[in-house]
């Protein structure tokens, strides 16, 4: 495990936020996090400590002080070795269908040959259970299919590292189970990295092959190699013993 390369290294992080020309008090201090390529890293930790900040200081949309950096190389800007997929079922152009929302950004990284762009979205609608809904357009898909047409979108580019925020949050509890199994899969598949956040422990032990909670501070409290068997149900063995450190350290 050791031996593999390390995909994202964070180091001595540092970030406020300036409200009406006020610098915050660090939101995160010295905050350091080395994640490894292929890995599926969830984040857990009460609301306000610092989750979204961080993966968007990974993804380059905020300033900080400290260093960020990609197999070596120091990010401080966007770009599309690390995608962001958000909460919000809004996230495509509702005036595109879905194949030019998957698309967009393909075209704008360079890709122009048609036949190449409708490969590539039919192979990735495939990979998340939905073949062949290239011609609707958002308003036509519940929101666990807009979801996974972020998903698909964001794979498409083949990024290094997805960070996804609370991505099934606004889900059913069928819906969501559904697409952490699918999720599952496609991470086995891929080759990318994935940072995770959610509220939900249950989802954090499922999906995670390593699970870090962070405190109210901003600093990581507790950190976990997930070793229990997959796929992990709440039957699993360990599945207990871990679900109840997660949820006593998230109490406290
Ligand atoms: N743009 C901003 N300007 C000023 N303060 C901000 C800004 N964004 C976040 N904050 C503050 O930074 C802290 C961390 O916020 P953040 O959104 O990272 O928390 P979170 O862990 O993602 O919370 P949640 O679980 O509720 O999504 C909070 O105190 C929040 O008020
Ligand atoms: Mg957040």
């Amino acid at each position: 495990m050791s031996e593999r390369e390390t995909v994202l290294k964070i180091s001595h992080l540092n970030k406020r936020y300036q409200d009406e020309g006020n610098p915050s008090g660090n939101i995160l201090e010295d905050f350091n996090l080395e994640v490894k390529r292929n890995e599926f890293l969830c984040i857990l930790g009460p609301s306000g400590c610092g989750k979204t900040t961080l993966l968007r200081c990974i993804a380059g949309f905020e300033e900080f002080e400290g260093e960020v950096s990609i197999e070596g190389k120091a990010k401080t800007e966007p770009d599309t070795d690390r995608i962001m997929v958000f909460q919000d079922f809004n996230q495509l152009f509702p005036w595109k269908t879905v194949e030019k929302n998957i698309q967009y950004p393909l075209k704008q990284q360079g890709v122009q040959d048609k036949q190449t762009l409708q490969r590539i979205t039919a192979e990735y609608l495939e990979k998340v259970n939905l073949p062949g809904i290239e011609k609707k357009y958002p308003h036509q898909l519940s929101g666990g299919m807009k979801q996974r047409v972020a998903i698909a979108k964001a794979l498409a580019l083949k990024p290094k590292i997805i960070l996804m925020d609370e991505p099934f949050a606004a889900l059913d509890a069928m819906t969501r189970n559904r697409l952490q199994a699918e999720l599952i899969s496609i991470s086995a598949d891929e080759d990318c990295t994935f940072i995770f956040i959610t509220h939900n422990i249950q989802e954090a032990i499922v999906l995670g092959s390593r699970v870090i909670l962070m405190s109210k501070n901003g600093k990581i409290k507790i950190e976990e190699q997930n070793t229990i068997a997959r796929p992990v149900t709440p039957a699993s063995e360990g599945y207990a013993r871990m679900w109840t450190r997660l949820h006593d350290a998230l109490e406290e």
